[in-house]
């Protein structure tokens, strides 16, 4: 499946599904089965952090309940006005509850640095970030993510929910996009 495309496979479905299950670990031992605050809250973005997240909830030994939000950045990518939009909000009120942010990666953490700002107004019990992928830039922006699976260098890369113009999603692994496909 689009194999002219893809230059290179950066992270296989063997290695994300071990990271995965090494991630579950270290964050179900931060949340008790049977806490006060109720079940774990994971939110994911829409719609990169969909299939990390549904791994990720059945890969965790405590009971998890799932939340979706979708947003967008005004401008361009390179911005760093840090300005979104909220396209699709959480369907239910976060107070009191443990939250987990789930992001499938971490580029300039614009996106990131004003969730985590708009969520803890709402006032969670705890709020905490897991992604599978972090960019270098990420540093940049300041943002505390407890829990990261893969650092990679800063290159452009597909599949595993990561898109190029909404292509490429369901690549079970994460790969190098072929520089002819973006008109490089
Ligand atoms: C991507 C990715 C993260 C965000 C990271 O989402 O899934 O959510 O960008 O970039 P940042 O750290 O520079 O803010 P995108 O906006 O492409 O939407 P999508 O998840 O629907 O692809
Ligand atoms: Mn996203
Ligand atoms: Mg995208």
């Amino acid at each position: 499946m689009y194999e002219g495309d893809i230059a290179s496979v950066l992270i296989s479905e063997e290695e994300i599904r071990e990271k995965t299950a090494e991630l579950a670990a270290i964050i179900a031992e931060r949340y008790p089965v049977d806490a006060p605050e109720g079940d774990l809250l994971l939110v994911g973005v829409l719609k990169g952090a969909v299939f990390f997240m549904t791994d990720l909830a059945r890969a965790l030994p405590i009971p998890t309940q799932m939340e979706f939000m979708a947003v967008s950045s005004y401008g361009s990518s390179t911005s760093s006005s840090g300005v979104v939009r909220i396209l699709k909000d959480l369907d239910k009120d976060i107070a009191g509850r443990n939250v987990l942010i789930v992001e499938d990666i971490i580029d300039s953490g614009l996106t990131l640095s004003w969730l985590m700002r708009n969520l803890s107004t709402r006032n969670p019990a705890s709020l905490e970030v897991v992604t599978l992928l972090r960019k270098p830039d990420a540093v940049k922006a300041d943002v505390p993510v407890a829990n990261v699976g893969f650092d990679i260098p800063n290159e452009f890369v597909v599949g595993y929910g990561l898109d190029y113009a909404e292509r490429y999603r369901d690549l079970p692994y994460i790969g190098t996009l072929e520089p002819t496909v973006y008109g490089g």
